[in-house]
């Protein structure tokens, strides 16, 4: 199992990160520019209902404020929620991805920006995706492409999650998500850096 996807280890490297995320950390891997690519893909609507799962300091949740202002978040580590807490008025859970605390078709869509990599079981949290969502509801998950560079690689997949479009595809069938879609994104310095997947609940 990589280091990185063990919820202790998550949060304990989050409750530092914390510290520096917004500041030195979040643009090198998550702009602005990217998030609008995923909101692009998700396709929200004024007056949905949307949870941002693994919303840390609330980068995601507030993209979406300025798209619909019913959105929940939630978070596993304490500090990243504080944090999100001083810049947001919503209401923000703490809670693992993998057994989210909302009863079946609470949600129009259920978002997530860089968070995939850290969950142990990403099938399990993407089927809580798909059991909090409504009927027709959409499922946005942002993570880490897969580096080609072999070394790079090495050291990626013994830290966390990367994966590429058929782990993708494969990820959102078993979770029972259709008409599934990925496409990719990044900074200028890598413009494929993030795997962009997204899949309606039938
Ligand atoms: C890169 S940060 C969040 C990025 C944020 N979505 C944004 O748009 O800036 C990843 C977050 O995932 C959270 N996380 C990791 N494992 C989790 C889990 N099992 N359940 C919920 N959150 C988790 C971490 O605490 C951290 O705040």
């Amino acid at each position: 199992m990589e280091f990185l996807r063990d919820k202790r280890r998550a949060q304990r490297f989050y409750r530092h990160l914390s510290k520096i995320y917004d500041t030195w950390i979040r643009d090198l891997f998550w702009n602005e520019r990217m998030r609008a690519y995923g909101l692009e893909m998700a396709g929200l609507h004024a007056g949905m209902e949307v949870l941002d799962v693994g919303c840390g300091t609330g980068f995601l949740s507030e993209g979406i404020l300025e798209v619909t202002p019913s959105v929940w978040g939630l978070d596993i580590t304490p500090e990243q929620l504080q944090r999100a807490r001083r810049k947001l008025s919503i209401p923000l859970v703490r809670g693992d991805a993998e057994n989210l605390p909302f009863h079946a078709e609470r949600f129009d869509a259920v978002l997530s920006s860089g968070s995939i990599e850290y969950w142990p079981d990403p099938v399990q949290a993407l089927r809580e995706m798909r059991r909090v969502l409504r009927p027709g509801g959409v499922a946005m998950v942002g993570g880490p492409t897969r580096p080609r560079d072999r070394l790079y690689r090495l050291l990626a997949d013994n830290m966390m999650l990367f994966y590429d479009e058929a782990e993708a595809l494969e990820m959102f069938d078993q979770a029972g998500f259709r008409d599934v879609r990925v496409g990719y994104t990044g900074p200028a310095w890598k413009p494929d850096l993030a795997i962009v997947t997204r899949g309606v609940k039938a």
